[in-house]
């Protein structure tokens, strides 16, 4: 049974690993703010790809689009953001740090007792200005979604991609919310990635869409190793549904810190569409030839944040075991979010071994993001590649030099095989794909 895991222990692993460091950190760092290090930025790209293999490369049915993050001002107005996009905001008298009102219990400051204002509502959208004028008119606004990108697309997506409806679009770009109060590590960030589709349907067949996507976004998770016992769907009260939305669903995970939504897949109905319609003055219809008719699709929308699903995967890979009387720590990911694939690993700096290694790794790392270490112990080296998640490491000793052959230690089990190096890539991909890892059926099998 894998160990539960604090946030204290994935942040300190991020850090120590280089995954995520705070963001400006030699001046004290932005609160909410987060870098994404040099294994970080491979976990964070390799999700961002399965989402897009997924929804648009193995699809028919689906396009992909990358819009602008400042947008005309009218889209805002039109969306409802500038009027909708609010949460009630309360201030301590005494101290002045300020609460999401729905976040607090009674009338006093959770930090120093101080008494607290009546809420106002607080607009969460990032503003600045356009241009060498500072005024009024030059006000912009950074998304808060990337799903406004889409809508205001649809006419041109739909002439120049010659498709029919169901057509989805999907987008993955950053977001900004000036959350009152962000928090727990990457899971609520004033700055973050969003990956989301538009499902545009006609209307009717709107509540089998949703279905649809809810199963398909819940199985994406499952199939990249998150344990189902850690997901659940909820829906959306009718008091907490957003301005836009007819239904909705969460995917949620058991974080840390409890039961916490991790995608959110709406029936955002035609109101997207109708607003931009009537604000713009275009009209935003979809006219089915073969049926003889013209609608406003509905549209469903899956939208899940990048940040939170990296959080995700970390806390459900996260695990540590004993292994001959010593603690290990090791991130059980799946092998396509894997940041490293595979780590070549010199027995020993030995100035014999080096051109070999080198020569393993030269072959290696045209196809898999591969590591090169060699310094310190072996068993540290092996204690790191498993605190990143590298399913394979292979080692190259004095023997190799002889027999040309090399081992490969998989990181779940353990186990060790003895692969001739010009059979290495075909193994490691093999292996990558799934393949068994079977010490005793293609080489011998040793323990190092
Ligand atoms: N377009 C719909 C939309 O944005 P949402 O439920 O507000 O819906 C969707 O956001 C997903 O985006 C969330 O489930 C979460 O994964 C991510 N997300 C939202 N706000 C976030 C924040 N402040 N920090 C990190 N991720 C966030």
């Amino acid at each position: 049974m894998p160990v539960k895991v604090d946030m204290d222990k994935i942040v300190s692993l991020c850090k120590r690993r280089g995954f995520i460091f705070p963001s400006s950190e030699i001046y004290g760092g932005l609160a909410s703010c987060w870098d994404y290090g040099p294994v970080g930025v491979e976990l964070k790209r390799n999700v961002k790809e399965t989402w897009w293999k997924a929804i648009v490369q193995d699809r028919d049915d689906v396009v992909g689009l990358d819009t602008s993050i400042m947008m005309h001002p009218g889209v805002w107005a039109a969306s409802g953001h500038i009027d909708n996009f609010t949460d009630p905001l309360v201030e301590c008298k005494s101290c002045h740090l300020r609460w999401r009102a729905d976040a607090v219990e009674g009338k006093k400051c959770p930090q120093c007792g101080g008494e607290l204002t009546e809420p106002r509502m607080f607009n969460l959208m990032f503003k600045t200005l356009m241009g060498p004028v500072e005024e009024e008119a030059s006000i912009v606004y950074l998304r808060p979604e990337t799903a406004q990108g889409i809508f205001v697309n649809f006419e041109n997506v739909v002439t120049t991609s010659r498709k029919k409806l169901p057509l989805g679009i999907a987008q993955i770009g950053k977001s900004f919310r000036n959350e009152i109060t962000p928090g727990n590590f990457i899971f609520r960030t004033r700055e973050f990635e969003h990956m989301e589709v538009e499902y545009f349907v006609k209307p009717g067949t709107d509540e089998k869409w949703l279905d649809y996507w809810i199963k398909e976004r819940f199985e994406w998770y499952v199939k990249l190793g998150i344990r189902k016992e850690n997901l659940r769907l909820r829906q959306h009260g009718k008091d907490e549904l957003a301005h836009y939305a007819k239904d909705c669903y969460d995917v949620e995970y058991l974080f840390p810190m409890g039961w916490s939504e991790l995608e959110g897949i709406a029936n955002r109905g035609d109101f997207d569409l109708t607003q931009h319609a009537k604000y713009s003055g275009k009209e935003l219809s979809y006219r089915d030839a073969e049926a003889g008719e013209k609608y406003v699709p509905y549209v469903i929308e899956p939208s899940a944040g990048v940040d939170r699903s990296v959080l995700a995967f970390l806390v459900d890979a996260y695990d540590e075991e004993e292994v001959e009387g010593e603690k290990r720590t090791v991130l059980h990911l799946h092998h396509s979010l894997a940041p490293i694939k595979v780590a070549v690993l010199p027995l020993s700096r030995n100035e014999k071994l080096t051109p070999l290694a080198k020569e393993v790794f030269k072959q290696l790392c045209p196809n898999f993001m591969t590591d090169y270490d060699d310094s310190q112990s072996i068993g540290r080296r092996y204690r790191r590649q498993d605190e990143i998640g590298t399913p394979f490491c292979v080692t190259i000793d004095f023997e190799s030099l002889e027999d040309k052959q090399v081992t490969i230690r998989e990181r779940d089990s353990l186990a060790q095989i003895r692969v001739p190096i010009g059979e290495l890539k075909k193994v490691i991909e093999a292996k990558l794909k799934g393949e068994a890892f079977d010490a005793s059926s293609l080489w011998a099998t040793r323990r190092m």
